[in-house]
């Protein structure tokens, strides 16, 4: 099993990585009240698990998917908390994947002013990203992540054998996060390079959990509240989010959407060294051509729009990006929107000649 440190201001929390992290279950659950938030997919494909660890605890079960992330399942779930005579010193579980993660970890944060949270993710994504940093959310009027608080977990349990059970759709997704770490690290950048053959094998997938964790947990202990380095975690995600709202395809996937078209606008501006850029580009063709393969309708002006109600813009009316500038290294890209508009239209342009053709 193989562990991060990760210490901020108020907490030193553990990431446990491997088949035995979940044998600290019966450690960690003695000694207080627990509760569990999951969602209806992992509670009746997991069942052993929750019969194995959570006989006898209260498990509230959030319907699967994006749309209920939100203030109505947030209340239900506090709701349920009080109900259950949660105090002070309780202990809530998130088992599940970044949905789960984000509402669990923010009603942990808000009940009683902040109770004990353990994340257990069960997506790649989850287990790559959103489960690490103390990053919570819920989604509101449209907008992701708008309400949200930062609120670390005390421990991390990521263990592969959850992996078992998600649909190829679901392990895309997870690609997309992990290709962003390609961007921010050099030896992540040359372990893809060298496997791009196997970059649709969930075990090599998984053998990068560690190395992208232990890559955050850095980011996050240097920069907790995102006023800088934190930022280039968003690699992608300016476009990636907007194509996301617009087309309805899946996180992962517009995330490496984003990725292509940033990097391709920033390879024109000069902002990412040309060689290092069409090596990226590449490996991000390589991962969108991996099944299934979802294809936006390019509403380059409805993805515009999008964009310029991205939170990670300061209201100066720039669309602003993390993206890469050479090996191992990012930078911050801001475009004025008409030139965002008109630089997304040419790399969706070039998308449709160069990047596609590898989608056949
Ligand atoms: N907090 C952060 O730092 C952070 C970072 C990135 C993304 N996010 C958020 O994470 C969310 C996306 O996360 P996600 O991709 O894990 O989505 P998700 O939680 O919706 O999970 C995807 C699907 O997989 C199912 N599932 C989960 N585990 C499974 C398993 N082991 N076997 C089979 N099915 C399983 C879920 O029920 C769901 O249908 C978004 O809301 C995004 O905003 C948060």
């Amino acid at each position: 099993m193989q562990e991060v440190l990760l210490k901020t201001q108020n907490l030193t929390g553990k990431i446990y990585i491997g088949d035995e992290a979940i044998d600290r279950l019966p450690a960690l659950s003695r000694g207080q009240k627990n509760f569990v938030v999951t969602d209806s997919n992992v509670y009746a494909l997991h069942g052993a698990f929750f019969r194995r660890y959570f006989e006898g605890t209260e498990i509230f079960v959030l319907p699967a998917g994006e749309e209920n992330k939100n203030f109505f399942w947030l209340q239900k779930i506090l709701e349920s908390m009080a109900s259950a005579g949660l105090h002070r010193t309780s202990r809530l579980f998130a088992v599940g994947g970044g949905v789960v993660g984000d509402i669990a970890g923010l009603s942990a944060s808000l009940y009683m002013r902040g109770i004990s949270c353990v994340q257990i993710p069960t997506t790649l994504l989850s287990q790559v990203d959103s489960s690490v940093g103390g990053k919570t959310a819920i989604d509101l009027c449209g907008v992701k992540n708008i309400v949200g608080a930062f609120y670390q977990p005390c421990e991390v349990l990521i263990s592969p054998s959850f992996l078992a059970t998600l649909p190829p759709r679901e392990i895309k997704c997870g690609l997309g996060e992990i290709v962003k770490y390609a961007v921010l690290n050099a030896d992540i950048f040359r372990l893809i390079e060298e496997n791009l053959d196997t970059l649709d094998d969930p075990s090599f997938l998984s053998s990068l959990v560690y190395a992208c964790v232990a890559h955050k947990a850095g980011v996050v202990e240097r920069d907790e509240k995102e006023s800088g380095e934190r930022k280039s975690l968003n690699v992608g995600h300016t476009t990636g989010h907007a194509i996301e709202l617009i087309s309805g395809l899946s996180h992962g996937e517009c995330v490496l959407y984003g990725t292509w078209l940033e990097t391709k606008m920033a390879i024109e501006a000069g902002v990412c060294e040309r060689a290092h850029g069409e090596k990226l580009l590449r490996m991000l063709a390589r991962a969108l051509e991996i099944s299934p393969v979802g294809v936006p309708d390019w509403q380059v002006e409805a993805f515009a729009q999008k964009a310029k109600s991205d939170k990670k813009n300061t209201g100066d009316g720039n669309i602003k990006m993390a993206v890469a500038k050479r090996l191992g290294e990012w930078t911050e890209f801001s475009l004025a929107f008409d030139d965002y508009r008109a630089s997304l239209q040419n790399a969706v342009e070039s998308w449709k000649r160069e990047g596609q053709v590898c989608v056949q």
